[in-house]
């Protein structure tokens, strides 16, 4: 199996647009025809929710005229969130079919089709041509990928000139991780934690130039705390979600939020 076969099966394991639905019916909505807020977060697969998604568009300059690229879009939460609250067109791009099915039927059922799109495959190879974006946002994706470098040309070349480069990953502090598993990866073979320096030295080596980094960690532990008494995340076990705490505890690794534009 290769690794981007390994992380898509990762994230494969039971049906996550049925349990999102279930959450729905649960709260005695309309699983046909409801909000993007309804689903409370539960559609975003990353540290701070709803909340970090707008932290992020907000620094970096989205709008109601923004075309976005979301690299690595998973089940399209964020897609969803920047079209509904911030106007903005955005097409995903993800790995995981399952995801991308579940990313498609959501967005049809909040009826933001006609703003927020997805497309399968890996965002090393993405099916976009030169200068198509205003903005690229990439949030827990880089975890799963060793050659950020690629990630980061890919994105320069699909960004305008001028235009945003965002990035909102967990990365390594110091020292080695040794405690899996952890929400991205069952074990080492498909973690690929780095640190703050290497990622602005891949954006740098792609053109991008940095603005601003970002360490959201004392607000990154009280969500993953309250996270775990709330029975975790569709799909995340919480033995992940407290080895993560205590490496984030630890000064292993920690949340960070990198921005840098194209000159
Ligand atoms: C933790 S989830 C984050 C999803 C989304 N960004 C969010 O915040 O809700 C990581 C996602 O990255 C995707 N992914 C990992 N490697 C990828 C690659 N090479 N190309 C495209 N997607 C990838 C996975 O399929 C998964 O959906």
């Amino acid at each position: 199996m290769s690794t981007e076969e390994s992380v898509a099966a990762h994230y494969s394991r039971g049906n996550v647009e049925d349990a999102l639905l279930g959450m729905i019916k649960a709260a005695g909505g309309n699983p046909d025809s409801f909000a993007p807020a309804d689903l409370r977060g539960a559609d975003q697969l990353h540290i701070g929710g709803a909340a970090a998604t707008t932290r992020v568009a907000t620094r970096a300059g989205i709008n109601a005229g923004s075309h976005v690229v979301d690299l690595g879009s998973g089940t399209g939460g964020v897609a969803r969130h920047l079209a509904h609250d911030f106007g903005a067109t955005v097409h995903g791009v993800d790995l995981t079919p399952q995801f991308v099915t579940a990313a498609r039927s959501l967005t049809e059922r909040t009826g933001l089709s006609n703003l927020a799109t997805f497309s399968q495959g890996s965002i090393l190879s993405l099916p976009f041509g030169d200068n198509s974006f205003d903005v690229a946002l990439m949030v827990h994706v880089g975890m799963n990928i060793q050659d950020k470098d690629r990630v980061f040309a890919e994105a320069a070349r699909v960004v305008r000139p001028g235009g945003i480069m965002a990035v909102y990953d967990v990365m390594l502090m110091g020292g080695e991780v040794e405690q899996y598993p952890l929400p991205w990866a069952a074990t080492p073979a498909t973690s690929f934690v780095q640190p703050p320096l290497a990622y602005s030295d891949a954006l740098a080596q792609a053109g991008f130039e940095v603005d601003q980094e970002v360490k959201p960690l004392a607000e990154g532990i009280e969500f993953l705390e309250k996270a775990i008494s709330s029975g975790g995340p569709v799909g995340v076990d919480s033995s992940a979600l407290k080895n993560l705490i205590a490496a984030f505890r630890s000064g292993l690794l920690a949340p960070v939020e990198i921005y840098s534009h194209l000159p």
